[in-house]
């Protein structure tokens, strides 16, 4: 959490800064800052909001010029979100800025130590305990800059990415990173900084990914030196050439981000299996899973580690792999899995699902199974993202950039994705045979033009949202494969809504939640024709009987539910396996609806960011 960006070069920083600064807001949205240096003067401005309350600030109180900067746009850990603990910090004596994304652990007693030696803090936050450090080592080892922060981090227990600037060396920019993402754009005498590549794609394609205990001194002019943090070695920078375009990260005329990857949805999933499935030829083919299929297949079970939405998806994995490739699936939120001393063996395959592929209890999950010699595979969304690189293999899933903080298109194609995988080792199992084997990957491929048509009910599913939009709680029921629908579609509604929602598998409806139906009360049913449809309707029936009202999710052309329910969405017919892909449609589109109408803020709810970076 947290967005971070930097600029140092010929041009005036400011307009740099603040749009990057736009296009990190997903990482968090409490607070905003930005320092500015024109080789004299410092110019700080910050403000409790968003980065259109920080422009607002910094027209009042300074001016802008200056060709090197720093901002931030936080997510609070450590002190309430207001305007002494936005970020930049300075240190004590003004000279030395810092902006951090993460958290430092220990930040309580090397306060109480700097105390001690005289310095004091204005704010709560670690970040000035950090800087002030910086400044403590600098003036006690009489040294430079980059050395200082780097025998600082060496103290430090906790998560960053930094960038720090100090006045008397206005060439320069040191950044260094552990746990948090920081990408270092490479331009024509021009250097960026940011927490992903958004903020300078119009400028570069170049770009280095730090690696975790990896520092970088940036120099106008000069270059990028990376160095190891712990023992001072020089590292090769290894230069990537950024895949995303500009077009990818605006919002295309709509409304929101959200909306716009909502209907996305069909081209993603379509990139997903796009060069990895050929039904013609009974194909598919994945690099991470032919490269270690043995692993694969040896495998006593897959356990799923994810969070939120991921592990939606990794749950709705476990009915597909278990049926196609009989192998016994488990699923685990990585922030339970981490700390549970799970048994874990080098006959267990791990799959670690996670869009932005930063969220520090997956990757804690990773690095526990890898200790214990299990085989971790990541399907990730950001490419060279830390989880990316963490897991012994992977699959990306070619989403393209997901901005509106709750995710949609991340799920459909991570779920894309494991079908794929199960698909594969099914085949390779014997699992299934391959007629069906090809019959899937039809199926699968005739998905997008599914969801086009799923989409289709845009305009219906917002006259439901207008009727039910002041409802208190919503109930949301689903079975087999839909049953993790059903606690994603509850998820998406009180994410961006803020109204109470619970998803449960339909027949446990009975051992509970039917005490909380009346009158009053929404509830979403997923009933496609093939999944557990009779009794589903039954549970309908009871729902309808208790006066609750009734939103079924159907297979096109039914009848039976039309009959009970209050009203029906409907979706293309398709093999129930692949079903979620089409009956999650209308769940994002009524969340998002109610959202609007609520007039909430759809592509930033509160308290929430798009990367969770701190556990
Ligand atoms: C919900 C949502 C979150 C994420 C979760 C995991 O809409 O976006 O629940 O799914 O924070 O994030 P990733 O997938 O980036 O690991």
């Amino acid at each position: 959490m947290c967005g971070i960006v930097g600029y140092i070069g010929h041009r005036e920083a400011y307009p740099i800064i603040m749009k990057g600064l736009q296009r990190l807001e997903y990482r968090g949205y409490d607070s905003a800052g930005i320092a500015l240096f024109d080789g004299n003067n410092i110019k700080l401005s910050k403000t409790k909001g968003k980065v259109v309350d920080l422009e607002d600030r910094v027209a009042k109180e300074i001016n802008t010029e200056g060709s090197l900067g720093i901002g931030h746009t936080r997510w609070a850990t450590h002190g309430v979100p207001n305007d002494v603990n936005s970020h930049p910090h300075y240190s004590n004596s003004g000279n030395l800025v810092i902006i951090h994304n993460g958290i430092i652990e220990n930040y309580e007693s090397l306060k109480k130590e700097l105390t001690k030696r005289g310095y004091t803090f204005k704010s709560d936050t670690d970040t000035e305990v950090l800087i002030n450090l910086i400044e403590d080592v600098k003036k006690n080892e009489n040294t430079k800059l980059g050395k200082a922060v780097q025998i600082a981090l060496n103290q430090v227990v906790g998560a960053y990415a930094i960038a720090v600037f100090d006045k008397n060396k206005p060439n320069e920019i040191v950044v260094a990173r552990l746990g948090s993402p920081l990408a270092i754009g490479i331009g024509e005498d021009e250097f960026f900084i940011a927490s992903d590549a958004s903020p300078f794609i119009e400028y570069t394609k170049n770009a280095i990914y730090l690696e975790d205990e990896e520092m970088a001194i940036v120099r106008r002019n000069k270059g990028v030196k990376i160095r190891k943090i712990k023992d001072d070695s020089l590292v090769d920078p290894y230069i990537q050439e950024l895949q995303i375009n500009l077009e990818q990260i605006e919002k295309g005329g709509f409304d929101h981000f959200m909306l716009k990857e909502i209907y996305e949805q069909p081209s993603a999933i379509q990139d997903t299996f796009r060069g990895r499935m050929l039904p013609k030829d009974a194909i598919i083919k994945m690099a991470g899973v032919e490269d270690n299929m043995k692993t694969f297949l040896n495998a006593d079970r897959i356990i799923v580690v994810a969070c939120g939405t991921s592990w939606h998806a990794g749950l709705v994995s476990e009915y597909i792999f278990e049926n196609l490739a009989r192998i016994p699936v488990e699923v685990e939120y990585a922030s339970e899995f981490r700390y549970r001393n799970p048994v874990i063996t080098d006959k267990d395959v791990v799959i670690a699902i996670s869009q932005s592929g930063e969220t520090a209890d997956t990757l804690a999950a990773i690095k526990l199974a890898k200790s214990k010699g299990a085989f971790v595979f990541g399907v990730c969304n950001v490419v060279g993202s830390s989880i990316a690189r963490e897991t012994d293999a992977g699959a990306y899933t070619h989403a393209g950039p997901e901005i509106g903080v709750a995710s949609t298109k991340a799920f459909t194609t991570q779920i894309t994705v494991l079908t794929l995988i199960a698909l594969r080792l099914a085949r390779a199992k014997g699992t299934i045979t391959s007629t069906e084997f090809r019959h899937h990957m039809i199926e699968l491929e005739l998905i997008p033009e599914k969801v086009k048509k799923a989409l289709e009910s845009d305009d219906y599913v917002r006259s439901i949202a207008e009727i039910y939009k002041d409802a208190s709680n919503f109930l949301y029921l689903g079975r087999g494969y839909n049953f993790p629908v059903a606690l994603e579609g509850a998820l998406k509604l009180k994410e961006i809504s803020y109204i109470h929602a619970e998803g449960y598998p339909a027949a446990e409806m009975k051992h509970g939640p039917i005490a909380l139906i009346d009158e009053n009360m929404p509830i979403v049913v997923i009933a496609t024709r093939k999944g557990h449809y009779d009794k589903v309707v039954s549970n309908i029936e009871e729902i309808k009987s208790r006066s609750g009202k009734i939103i079924g999710i159907v297979t096109e052309g039914d009848t039976t539910v039309k009959k009970l329910a209050d009203h029906v969405i409907e979706v293309p017919e398709s093999l129930e396996l692949l079903s979620p892909l089409l009956t999650t449609i209308p769940l994002q589109l009524l969340s998002y609806h109610i959202a609007v109408m609520l007039d909430k803020n759809v592509d930033q709810p509160r308290n929430l960011a798009k990367s969770v970076t701190v556990e």
